[in-house]
């Protein structure tokens, strides 16, 4: 069968290949559940593994199948799994665990391992292929009524993880009932970060550098939150004429904008970082009076990468929520559909993430 794969380490070395087709029999113990894959999302991580500068082959392997933002439908089970079915659609998660306690107790995202294994990124092999085999421990259901969606489950369980993280660390204030919150970023994970802050009822107020109206800042307002341009208002400007951010989730991909985030963090605010940031960029800051504002103030601010089995869970509760507040919204983020695999090397990369364009996905196999 065909598989989109990379040389890892190698620059723009997408191209299709074969690969022998899995069998459930490949998972021990009668737990194989065979999935065929009906869509991949494409996302940054995509496009940085193949630019050369991220990702590594599982061992005994040159190569890396890409894809991990997947959606598909069972269509054999092993003997010993009663948790699907054939026809049951489902996402897989993306990390496997490793071996810190972390990892012993299903949250490989918190591994304190150097190395982690991630489907498509690295060690393990990614879903741009017609069909993979895995156990159902790291699959996770998705309603029928989702189909059509269900590709954005894997970036939405990432801004859900961010969320539900710093809402257990607020846990600490015991009384804390954020009011207003700053998403700073309009891609797939700042818009579906402004959902799920919209669903927990905060005002919300999203930045991106480009100037409204276009799709993006259009969806932003669908959901009643508001869109700032930062060419037009800077996060500062904006923070001092209106309520304090108490919790201010970053998705920006430009880690300066983080130290600014600091400055206008409400008191006993949480900020959260969620951009993988691979560059050497230095800026200066004024260390002193952001020291100050965080202790003082009794702010925290907390990395986020990944996501729990939990956190995909939720990601369908809020998807569902969504078909049914905001109807026809999640749709709009599916900005542009590739037909099989033939073409996709080429979309990879061509991936552009400019304004109008939100999520490329995949298609491998029509809906069903
Ligand atoms: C994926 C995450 C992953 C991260 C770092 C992101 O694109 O969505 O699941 O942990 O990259 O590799
Ligand atoms: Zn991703």
């Amino acid at each position: 069968m065909k598989a989109i794969a990379v040389t890892p380490k190698t620059p723009n070395s997408a191209r299709v290949i074969e690969v022998p087709e899995p069998k459930v029999g490949d998972v021990p113990n009668g737990r194989g559940v065979r999935v065929k894959v009906l869509r991949v999302g494409l996302d940054g991580t995509d496009r940085e593994i193949n630019d050369g500068l991220y990702g590594a082959a599982p061992p005994g392997f040159d190569y890396l199948v890409l894809g991990h933002e997947s959606f598909g439908v069972v269509e054999e089970v092993g003997p010993a799994v009663h948790e699907f079915a054939p026809g049951d659609h489902v996402v897989a998660l993306v990390r496997h665990p490793g071996h810190s306690l972390y990892d012993t107790i299903g949250r490989p995202d918190l591994t304190t391992e150097a190395t982690y294994h991630e489907h498509g990124i690295n060690l393990l092999h990614g879903f741009l292929t017609e069909s993979y085999v895995d156990e159902p421990e790291y699959l996770v259901k998705v309603p029928q009524g989702l189909k059509e969606v269900g590709v954005l489950l894997e970036p939405a369980s990432v801004a859900e993880k961010g969320i539900n993280q710093a809402y257990e660390i607020q846990r600490r204030l015991k009384v804390w009932q954020p009011k207003c919150a700053a998403v700073l970023g309009a891609g797939p994970l700042g818009l579906l970060a402004t959902l799920f802050l919209r669903l927990r009822r905060l005002e919300v107020v999203t930045f991106a550098r480009q100037e409204a109206p276009y799709l993006n800042s259009e969806l932003v307002e669908a959901l009643g939150a508001t869109y700032v341009s930062t060419n037009q208002r800077s996060l500062s400007q904006v923070a001092m004429e209106g309520p304090p951010f108490d919790l201010i989730f970053e998705a920006t991909g430009y880690s300066p904008l983080v130290f600014e985030a600091m400055g206008v963090l409400a008191k006993n605010g949480v900020l959260v970082l969620s951009s993988v940031t691979g560059g050497k960029r230095m800026v200066e800051v004024p260390a002193d009076a952001l020291n100050l504002s965080f202790v003082l103030g009794n702010k925290v601010m907390v990395g986020t990468v990944n996501a729990a089995r939990e956190d995909f869970e939720a990601g369908v509760r809020d998807l569902s929520m969504a078909e049914a507040e905001y109807p026809g919204w999640l749709r709009r983020l599916l900005t542009r559909k590739v037909e099989g695999l033939g073409t996709c090397p080429k979309e990879i990369k061509l991936l552009e993430f400019g304004p109008g364009n939100i999520k490329t996905f995949v298609e491998l196999a029509p809906l069903q």
